[in-house]
Order: structure tokens, then sequence, then C-alpha cells
């Protein structure tokens, strides 16, 4: 076998970490592509003859319909959390370490809807625990609000709790079967106001994109007012945008006075 330098070993070790492979199970890899089909079930003796004739229809799973009959049936945000625990048509889950569900105190006036989580909160299996998340809490705090904050608390999840596998884009299939989700657990926070953070929470809950035309401006989800405003990510690329998101969080300030 070809050797390769420390460094480049790092990064392939690093790189299969990241792909969640990070157990050893034997000293030399097994071609699973490679192996005779031992999956393949034997039928069954008394299988009956199969009399139709013309295409066999698949029994399709429709995971939108699947993730909506189990968050409707959650009755609590243990519950819920419980239930996309159990969720197992979302690829995501599979590379994922941890669930991130949600952090800061339920039930708080405000609740944030970040995108999804990134290294460090697929880690922690918190949300906005990274440099974003640091940017967040010094936004919240500079109006007196805070995950920790017991007088002026806000509550914080994701449009999506699994990490996308090298923080790629989320997918509109992904968006559509954890939306269900997403929608219960806002009904259950009954929050006053919900700050819905970027483009994907926009895209989820007000089907619309184009967050810098969207921020700012209040709009409604299941009745609850709603202020769009540019993710921390993007603040931290691009500086300049801080000042509108101050004004956004003023406006957010004077709307719960109210
Ligand atoms: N970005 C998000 O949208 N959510 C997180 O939890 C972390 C980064």
């Amino acid at each position: 076998m070809e050797s390769v330098d420390f460094h480049t070993a790092r990064a392939l070790l690093e790189w299969q970490m990241e792909l969640g492979a990070d157990e050893c199970i034997s000293d030399t890899p097994v071609d699973r592509y490679a192996l005779p089909d031992r999956l393949a079930k034997p039928k069954k003796p008394d299988a009956k003859p199969h009399l139709t004739k013309g295409p066999v229809k698949q029994t399709e799973r429709d995971p939108v319909a699947e993730a909506q009959a189990a968050a409707s049936g959650a009755a609590s945000l243990e519950e819920l959390h419980e239930a996309i625990a159990a969720f197992e048509l979302c690829d995501l889950k599979r590379g994922a370490r941890n669930m991130v569900f949600s952090d800061g105190i339920a039930g708080a006036p405000v609740m944030i809807v970040g995108e999804a989580p990134g290294r460090e909160e697929d880690r922690a299996g918190k949300p906005f625990v990274g440099a974003a998340g640091q940017l967040l809490d010094k936004m919240f705090a500079a109006i007196d609000m805070g995950r920790t904050n017991s007088d002026a608390p806000v509550y914080i999840t994701n449009t999506l709790p699994w990490r996308p596998p090298h923080n790629r884009d989320p997918k509109p299939e992904e968006i559509a079967m954890m939306k269900p989700f997403l929608l219960r657990h806002i009904e259950l926070a009954k929050p006053k106001a919900l700050v819905v953070m970027g483009n994907w929470a926009c895209q989820a809950l007000l089907a619309k994109r184009g967050i810098t035309r969207l921020r700012g401006n209040w709009t409604q989800v299941m009745d609850i007012p709603a202020l769009p405003m540019c993710h921390p990510a993007y603040l931290l690329r691009n500086p300049e945008a801080k000042k509108d998101a101050w004004a956004d969080l003023l406006s957010l300030k004077a709307a719960l006075a109210k």
C-alpha cells in the first residue's frame, strides 16, 4: 500500500470521522459491495403464487404524511422530542452524531428558528453553540435577552434537527418532511413572537427565500407574529449587515413590550 504522510493520514481520518466512521470494527476493510447477496430473503415455502397481471405496485411510504401523524400525536415538548428521535425516514439522521432539539427556556416569549446543526452543534446536541451561536447570544444580550436569562428568556430550535453532511444546504424534501415537527414544536412552545433566522427557516416557515429583502418585515406564522432576520453566520461573513440586525432586534424588543 502506498504510504501517506502524517498530515494526509490525519486529514483522511478526520474525513472518515466526519462521515460518521468513528469506530474501528476490524483490522482489514470489508468491501460489502463485493459480498454475495446474503440479505436476499429466501422465498417462503408457503408463498402463494402471484395472480395479478402487469406491474406490481410498490407500497411506498410517504415521509411527510408519517411526519404529520407523528408530530400531531405529540402532546408535549418531551413527546415531540421522542417522536423526532423515533422518526426514521430522514437520511440526515444516519449521518449525525446527535439530534439537536432545542436550547433555552421552553415557554419563553421569543422562539428563534435557525437552519440546521453544524459540526459543533452535532457534537454537543445543542443548537447554536459554534461561532454563529456565540454571535446570536451577543445579539440577544444586547436587548437584555438570552437562553439562560430567566427574566427575559429565549427558546431556540432549528429547521432540521440533524446536521447535513459537510454543512451542505438542506434539501427541499428534508425541509418538507421535518416541517410538521417544526410547526408542532412552535404550537407546543407557544411563543409570543418568532424569529425566523436566515433563508432556510424562511423557506420552511414562510415558503419564501431572499432574506435580505424579507428581514425586518413582520409577518405571521400560524397566527404568531414572526420576524425574519439575517442568520448570524451571514452576519459573520457580512458585518455591514449588522446594523440591520440591530434594527430588527430593537423592533423585536418594541413588539414584546406592547
Ligand atoms: N446555524 C444554525 O442555523 N443552527 C445551529 O444550530 C447552528 C448554526
